[in-house]
């Protein structure tokens, strides 16, 4: 009871949802049949178990560490506080970029995603363009470990080049079709007024994109133009309040036909744009 009462608290808005997953998952039913079931009581043995669960979520870790993995583009990926926990917006970012692939054909496109995370975008990327030949970096060790064995667990371990690396520092020059990131972009100050439910949980380093939030772009903008053939696309996602800002940087870097993407909620919350 005091369990609910702090995820209550902790959060107000979800802990219907975060009530409903957890039972869905000890009782083994998706979180629709939990209405059909309603009058069925706990099994008293689940509830020791269930109990320890409430009381994790109400410290609040998040749920998909809770669970050990997370939805993306309708498949699990393993998920823990090693790497961001990838998010719905992000889904919309590979809906555009395969929708760019469709009207844009290369045969073989060799495509570099910069801070791979939990390798929810090169993966799905690899399996949705059988053709591609995928590359992935991070700089954090514990992500890209995250990464390959998600990527393994999906079967693509072997169509996408993961290493360690400052963005695409390493890459030759002029090899790349594609460019895909979405690097830190919250400005320090943002970073310190995040729940804690994120802070505590999911890393600094793929947040917290320095005292304007600009320092990855400003990083990696000359990095990828500089990695791309003349006519290669990079695809991002950035703050939607910093999107001027963005493709100042981008146009700086000798990019053009720059153009945002909207998110569910309307919001410019993706830039693409062409190298030179
Ligand atoms: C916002 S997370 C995105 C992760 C994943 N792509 C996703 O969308 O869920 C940013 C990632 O960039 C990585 N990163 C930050 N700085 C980097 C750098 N200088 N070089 C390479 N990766 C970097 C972080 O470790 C983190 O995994």
């Amino acid at each position: 009871m005091q369990a609910a009462t702090k995820l209550r608290r902790r959060h107000p808005a979800e802990c219907r949802l975060l009530a409903e997953l957890l039972l869905g998952m000890e009782l083994g039913c998706a979180r629709w049949e939990l209405a059909l079931r309603q009058s069925e009581p706990i099994p008293p043995r689940r509830l020791p178990r269930l109990q320890r669960k409430l009381e994790t979520l109400s410290r609040g870790i998040p749920w998909q560490h809770l669970a050990g993995k997370t939805e993306f583009f309708g498949r699990s990926f393993r998920c823990d506080r090693r790497a961001l926990i990838p998010r719905p917006e992000t889904e919309q970012l590979v809906t555009w970029i395969l929708e760019h692939c469709i009207t844009h054909a290369t045969a073989r496109p060799v495509i570099a995603e910069a801070g791979v995370g939990s390798g929810c975008i090169i993966i799905t990327l690899a399996l949705e363009l059988p053709e591609a030949n995928c590359l992935g970096t991070d700089i954090s060790d514990e992500a890209l470990t995250l990464a390959i064995a998600n990527a393994r667990a999906r079967g693509v371990a072997g169509r996408i080049r993961f290493s360690r690396d400052d963005f695409l520092s390493s890459l030759p020059s002029a090899s790349l079709d594609m460019v895909v990131a979405n690097p830190p972009y919250v400005t320090s100050a943002e970073y310190r007024r995040l729940p804690a439910h994120i802070r505590c949980h999911e890393p600094l380093l793929a947040l917290d994109g320095g005292p304007d939030g600009m320092n990855a772009a400003r990083r990696l903008a000359p990095q990828a133009a500089r990695c791309l053939r003349p006519g290669g696309w990079i695809y991002l996602e950035f703050a939607p309040g910093r999107m001027r800002r963005l493709r100042k940087i981008l146009d700086t870097a000798g990019f053009a036909a720059i153009a945002t993407g909207q998110d569910y909620h309307g919001r410019s919350h993706f830039m693409r744009a062409c190298k030179k």
